[in-house]
Protein backbone atom coordinates (compact mmCIF):
# COMPACT_ATOMS: atom_id res chain seq x y z
CA UNK A 1 0.00 0.00 0.00
CA UNK A 2 1.32 3.85 -1.24
CA UNK A 3 1.96 5.86 1.97
CA UNK A 4 -0.93 8.42 1.62
CA UNK A 5 -3.48 5.05 1.93
CA UNK A 6 -1.37 4.27 4.83
CA UNK A 7 -2.14 7.43 6.48
CA UNK A 8 -5.85 7.80 5.33
CA UNK A 9 -6.09 4.24 7.26
CA UNK A 10 -5.32 6.27 10.31
CA UNK A 11 -7.02 9.22 9.68
CA UNK A 12 -9.02 9.97 12.54
CA UNK A 13 -9.93 13.58 12.54
CA UNK A 14 -13.31 13.30 11.51
CA UNK A 15 -14.04 9.92 13.29
CA UNK A 16 -13.53 8.46 16.45
CA UNK A 17 -13.65 5.17 15.49
CA UNK A 18 -12.38 2.92 11.92
CA UNK A 19 -12.88 -0.67 11.97
CA UNK A 20 -11.78 -3.53 8.85
CA UNK A 21 -13.10 -6.73 7.93
CA UNK A 22 -9.74 -8.34 7.86
CA UNK A 23 -7.41 -11.03 9.50
CA UNK A 24 -5.48 -9.61 12.59
CA UNK A 25 -2.10 -9.80 10.88
CA UNK A 26 -2.96 -8.50 6.82
CA UNK A 27 -5.29 -5.53 8.95
CA UNK A 28 -1.08 -4.93 11.32
CA UNK A 29 0.70 -4.87 8.09
CA UNK A 30 -1.15 -2.10 6.70
CA UNK A 31 -0.93 0.26 9.23
CA UNK A 32 2.44 2.57 9.55
CA UNK A 33 5.49 2.44 11.47
CA UNK A 34 5.00 3.97 15.23
CA UNK A 35 1.48 5.08 14.90
CA UNK A 36 -0.46 3.59 17.41
CA UNK A 37 -0.48 4.32 21.67
CA UNK A 38 -1.54 0.94 22.83
CA UNK A 39 -2.87 -2.10 21.11
CA UNK A 40 -5.45 -4.28 24.03
CA UNK A 41 -7.00 -7.43 22.40
CA UNK A 42 -8.36 -10.83 23.15
CA UNK A 43 -7.52 -12.66 20.18
CA UNK A 44 -9.49 -15.98 19.29
CA UNK A 45 -6.84 -19.04 19.80
CA UNK A 46 -7.65 -22.19 18.59
CA UNK A 47 -5.49 -23.94 21.39
CA UNK A 48 -7.69 -23.83 23.89
CA UNK A 49 -11.11 -24.71 21.94
CA UNK A 50 -8.96 -27.73 20.12
CA UNK A 51 -8.33 -28.99 23.53
CA UNK A 52 -12.01 -28.87 24.24
CA UNK A 53 -12.56 -31.19 21.70
CA UNK A 54 -11.07 -34.02 23.44
CA UNK A 55 -13.54 -36.67 24.78
CA UNK A 56 -16.95 -35.05 25.55
CA UNK A 57 -15.41 -31.51 25.62
CA UNK A 58 -17.63 -29.42 23.81
CA UNK A 59 -18.36 -26.39 25.74
CA UNK A 60 -20.68 -23.91 23.76
CA UNK A 61 -22.48 -24.94 20.27
CA UNK A 62 -21.05 -27.26 17.85
CA UNK A 63 -17.39 -26.54 16.72
CA UNK A 64 -17.53 -27.89 13.82
CA UNK A 65 -19.98 -25.50 12.76
CA UNK A 66 -17.40 -22.74 13.39
CA UNK A 67 -17.70 -19.21 11.37
CA UNK A 68 -20.96 -20.15 10.16
CA UNK A 69 -23.99 -17.63 10.83
CA UNK A 70 -25.32 -18.08 14.58
CA UNK A 71 -22.55 -20.56 15.20
CA UNK A 72 -21.34 -20.06 18.99
CA UNK A 73 -18.14 -20.75 17.66
CA UNK A 74 -15.94 -17.91 15.23
CA UNK A 75 -13.18 -18.64 13.37
CA UNK A 76 -10.18 -18.36 15.28
CA UNK A 77 -6.65 -17.19 14.70
CA UNK A 78 -4.53 -20.29 13.87
CA UNK A 79 -1.86 -19.72 16.87
CA UNK A 80 1.11 -21.72 16.03
CA UNK A 81 4.32 -20.30 17.55
CA UNK A 82 5.23 -19.03 13.69
CA UNK A 83 1.97 -17.35 13.17
CA UNK A 84 1.94 -15.77 17.03
CA UNK A 85 5.66 -14.23 16.23
CA UNK A 86 4.41 -12.53 12.92
CA UNK A 87 1.30 -11.29 14.99
CA UNK A 88 3.98 -10.49 17.79
CA UNK A 89 6.63 -8.67 15.59
CA UNK A 90 3.81 -6.70 13.50
CA UNK A 91 1.95 -5.24 17.24
CA UNK A 92 5.65 -4.34 18.11
CA UNK A 93 6.15 -2.14 14.42
CA UNK A 94 3.35 -0.05 14.47
CA UNK A 95 2.82 0.99 18.39
CA UNK A 96 4.84 4.17 18.78
CA UNK A 97 8.20 4.35 20.71
CA UNK A 98 7.39 3.82 24.46
CA UNK A 99 3.75 2.02 24.49
CA UNK A 100 2.25 -0.36 25.75
CA UNK A 101 0.09 -3.96 25.15
CA UNK A 102 -2.30 -5.65 26.91
CA UNK A 103 -2.89 -9.18 25.48
CA UNK A 104 -5.30 -11.90 26.97
CA UNK A 105 -5.07 -15.21 26.97
CA UNK A 106 -6.86 -18.30 28.48
CA UNK A 107 -5.25 -20.53 30.90
CA UNK A 108 -4.15 -22.93 27.99
CA UNK A 109 -2.81 -20.30 25.50
CA UNK A 110 -1.03 -18.55 28.53
CA UNK A 111 1.11 -21.70 28.87
CA UNK A 112 1.60 -22.44 25.39
CA UNK A 113 2.17 -18.99 24.00
CA UNK A 114 3.07 -16.36 26.16
CA UNK A 115 6.84 -16.94 26.07
CA UNK A 116 7.05 -15.48 23.18
CA UNK A 117 5.78 -11.86 23.80
CA UNK A 118 9.40 -11.67 25.77
CA UNK A 119 11.17 -12.20 22.40
CA UNK A 120 9.80 -8.63 21.48
CA UNK A 121 8.21 -6.90 24.32
CA UNK A 122 9.54 -6.09 27.91
CA UNK A 123 7.05 -8.25 30.02
CA UNK A 124 5.80 -5.98 32.68
CA UNK A 125 2.85 -7.69 34.58
CA UNK A 126 0.44 -10.64 34.37
CA UNK A 127 -3.29 -9.39 35.45
CA UNK A 128 -5.88 -12.01 36.45
CA UNK A 129 -9.28 -11.21 35.59
CA UNK A 130 -11.37 -12.86 38.02
CA UNK A 131 -14.62 -13.30 36.67
CA UNK A 132 -16.35 -13.35 39.91
CA UNK A 133 -18.94 -16.25 39.45
CA UNK A 134 -17.64 -19.81 38.58
CA UNK A 135 -17.76 -21.19 35.10
CA UNK A 136 -17.61 -24.68 32.90
CA UNK A 137 -14.10 -26.59 33.07
CA UNK A 138 -12.08 -29.64 33.16
CA UNK A 139 -11.50 -31.20 36.45
CA UNK A 140 -11.02 -27.35 38.21
CA UNK A 141 -13.61 -25.07 36.84
CA UNK A 142 -12.50 -21.54 35.58
CA UNK A 143 -13.01 -18.47 37.25
CA UNK A 144 -10.40 -16.53 35.78
CA UNK A 145 -8.63 -15.38 32.79
CA UNK A 146 -5.20 -13.34 31.76
CA UNK A 147 -3.92 -10.46 30.86
CA UNK A 148 -0.02 -10.05 29.71
CA UNK A 149 1.25 -6.53 30.13
CA UNK A 150 4.26 -5.24 28.88
CA UNK A 151 5.67 -2.47 26.98
CA UNK A 152 7.56 -1.56 24.20
CA UNK A 153 10.61 0.15 25.23
CA UNK A 154 9.56 2.04 28.34
CA UNK A 155 6.53 4.00 29.76
CA UNK A 156 4.83 3.96 33.19
CA UNK A 157 1.07 3.26 33.91
CA UNK A 158 -0.87 6.29 35.02
CA UNK A 159 -1.23 5.74 38.67
CA UNK A 160 1.16 3.65 41.01
CA UNK A 161 -2.10 1.90 42.77
CA UNK A 162 -3.62 -0.27 40.52
CA UNK A 163 -3.77 -4.28 41.42
CA UNK A 164 -3.21 -7.17 39.41
CA UNK A 165 -6.26 -8.85 40.15
CA UNK A 166 -9.12 -7.48 38.59
CA UNK A 167 -12.68 -8.67 39.48
CA UNK A 168 -14.94 -7.96 37.04
CA UNK A 169 -18.36 -9.84 36.32
CA UNK A 170 -18.63 -12.17 33.12
CA UNK A 171 -21.46 -11.38 30.99
CA UNK A 172 -24.26 -13.97 30.57
CA UNK A 173 -26.08 -13.89 27.88
CA UNK A 174 -24.22 -11.12 25.41
CA UNK A 175 -25.26 -11.00 22.36
CA UNK A 176 -21.42 -11.79 21.03
CA UNK A 177 -20.08 -15.08 21.68
CA UNK A 178 -17.36 -14.94 24.15
CA UNK A 179 -18.14 -11.06 24.35
CA UNK A 180 -15.95 -9.24 27.36
CA UNK A 181 -17.22 -7.04 29.84
CA UNK A 182 -15.86 -2.91 28.72
CA UNK A 183 -15.09 -2.67 32.10
CA UNK A 184 -11.95 -5.02 31.20
CA UNK A 185 -10.51 -2.85 28.40
CA UNK A 186 -11.38 0.37 30.03
CA UNK A 187 -8.81 -0.45 32.79
CA UNK A 188 -6.55 -1.40 30.48
CA UNK A 189 -6.68 1.88 28.75
CA UNK A 190 -7.31 3.97 31.80
CA UNK A 191 -3.78 2.76 33.25
CA UNK A 192 -2.19 3.22 29.75
CA UNK A 193 -3.61 6.77 29.06
CA UNK A 194 -2.22 9.73 31.25
CA UNK A 195 -3.63 12.87 31.84
CA UNK A 196 -1.62 14.92 29.47
CA UNK A 197 -2.31 12.74 26.80
CA UNK A 198 -4.38 14.16 24.32
CA UNK A 199 -5.10 12.26 21.10
CA UNK A 200 -4.84 8.62 22.59
CA UNK A 201 -5.23 5.53 19.44
CA UNK A 202 -6.37 2.27 20.56
CA UNK A 203 -6.05 -0.63 18.74
CA UNK A 204 -7.90 -3.86 18.53
CA UNK A 205 -7.41 -6.27 15.89
CA UNK A 206 -9.49 -9.11 17.37
CA UNK A 207 -12.35 -6.85 17.48
CA UNK A 208 -15.75 -8.95 18.18
CA UNK A 209 -18.13 -6.64 19.21
CA UNK A 210 -15.94 -3.88 19.69
CA UNK A 211 -15.65 -3.96 23.89
CA UNK A 212 -12.70 -2.57 23.78
CA UNK A 213 -13.53 0.19 20.96
CA UNK A 214 -16.26 1.41 23.82
CA UNK A 215 -13.98 1.32 26.00
CA UNK A 216 -11.64 3.49 24.02
CA UNK A 217 -14.37 6.03 23.08
CA UNK A 218 -15.30 6.28 27.13
CA UNK A 219 -12.05 6.99 28.09
CA UNK A 220 -11.77 10.09 25.02
CA UNK A 221 -9.80 8.06 22.73
CA UNK A 222 -9.37 7.03 19.05
CA UNK A 223 -10.01 3.68 18.33
CA UNK A 224 -8.99 1.44 15.30
CA UNK A 225 -9.40 -2.44 14.91
CA UNK A 226 -9.96 -5.26 12.57
CA UNK A 227 -11.54 -8.35 12.87
CA UNK A 228 -12.15 -11.20 10.14
CA UNK A 229 -16.07 -12.17 10.60
CA UNK A 230 -18.57 -10.28 8.77
CA UNK A 231 -21.37 -10.39 12.20
CA UNK A 232 -18.40 -8.93 14.28
CA UNK A 233 -18.38 -6.02 11.66
CA UNK A 234 -21.91 -5.32 11.51
CA UNK A 235 -22.06 -5.45 15.15
CA UNK A 236 -19.65 -3.23 16.04
CA UNK A 237 -19.84 -0.54 13.42
CA UNK A 238 -23.97 -0.48 15.10
CA UNK A 239 -22.50 -0.57 18.78
CA UNK A 240 -19.68 1.90 18.23
CA UNK A 241 -22.36 4.34 16.50
CA UNK A 242 -24.32 4.56 19.12
CA UNK A 243 -21.92 4.48 21.49
CA UNK A 244 -20.67 7.89 19.56
CA UNK A 245 -23.97 9.48 19.16
CA UNK A 246 -25.54 8.12 22.10
CA UNK A 247 -23.34 7.42 24.58
CA UNK A 248 -25.70 4.20 24.84
CA UNK A 249 -23.87 0.46 25.15
CA UNK A 250 -26.63 -1.66 23.15
CA UNK A 251 -25.05 -4.85 24.53
CA UNK A 252 -24.35 -4.29 27.57
CA UNK A 253 -27.49 -2.11 27.94
CA UNK A 254 -25.60 0.70 29.73
CA UNK A 255 -26.09 4.80 29.10
CA UNK A 256 -23.23 7.02 30.08
CA UNK A 257 -23.74 10.89 31.00
C1 LIG B 1 -12.42 -13.67 21.64
S1 LIG B 1 -13.20 -12.83 20.32
C2 LIG B 1 -13.09 -11.14 20.77
C3 LIG B 1 -14.24 -10.75 21.65
C4 LIG B 1 -14.18 -9.27 22.00
N1 LIG B 1 -13.10 -8.98 22.91
C5 LIG B 1 -15.50 -8.81 22.60
O1 LIG B 1 -15.53 -8.42 23.78
O2 LIG B 1 -16.50 -8.87 21.91
C6 LIG B 1 -12.01 -12.98 19.07
C7 LIG B 1 -12.39 -12.44 17.70
O3 LIG B 1 -11.31 -12.71 16.81
C8 LIG B 1 -11.85 -12.88 15.51
N2 LIG B 1 -10.85 -13.55 14.67
C9 LIG B 1 -10.58 -14.86 14.52
N3 LIG B 1 -9.56 -15.05 13.69
C10 LIG B 1 -9.15 -13.82 13.30
C11 LIG B 1 -8.12 -13.36 12.46
N4 LIG B 1 -7.30 -14.20 11.85
N5 LIG B 1 -8.00 -12.03 12.30
C12 LIG B 1 -8.85 -11.15 12.90
N6 LIG B 1 -9.85 -11.54 13.70
C13 LIG B 1 -9.98 -12.85 13.91
C14 LIG B 1 -13.13 -13.66 15.73
O4 LIG B 1 -14.02 -13.45 14.64
C15 LIG B 1 -13.63 -13.06 17.04
O5 LIG B 1 -14.56 -12.04 16.80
Amino acid sequence: MENANLKKMLDLKKQNFKIYKSDAIKFLKKLPNNSLDVIATDPAYSGMNNHLMLGKGRIVGKYKDKGKKDSKWFNEFQDSEENYRVFLSEAFRVLKPDSHIFIMFDSYSLVSLSHLVREYFNLKNIIVWDKVHIGMGHYFRRQSEFIIFACKGKRRISSRSINDVWPIKRLTRAPYPTQKPVELFSRMIMASKHKEDKEYIVCDPFLGSASCGVAALKNNCKFIGSDISNESILMSKKRLKEYQNNKIDIYEKTKDK
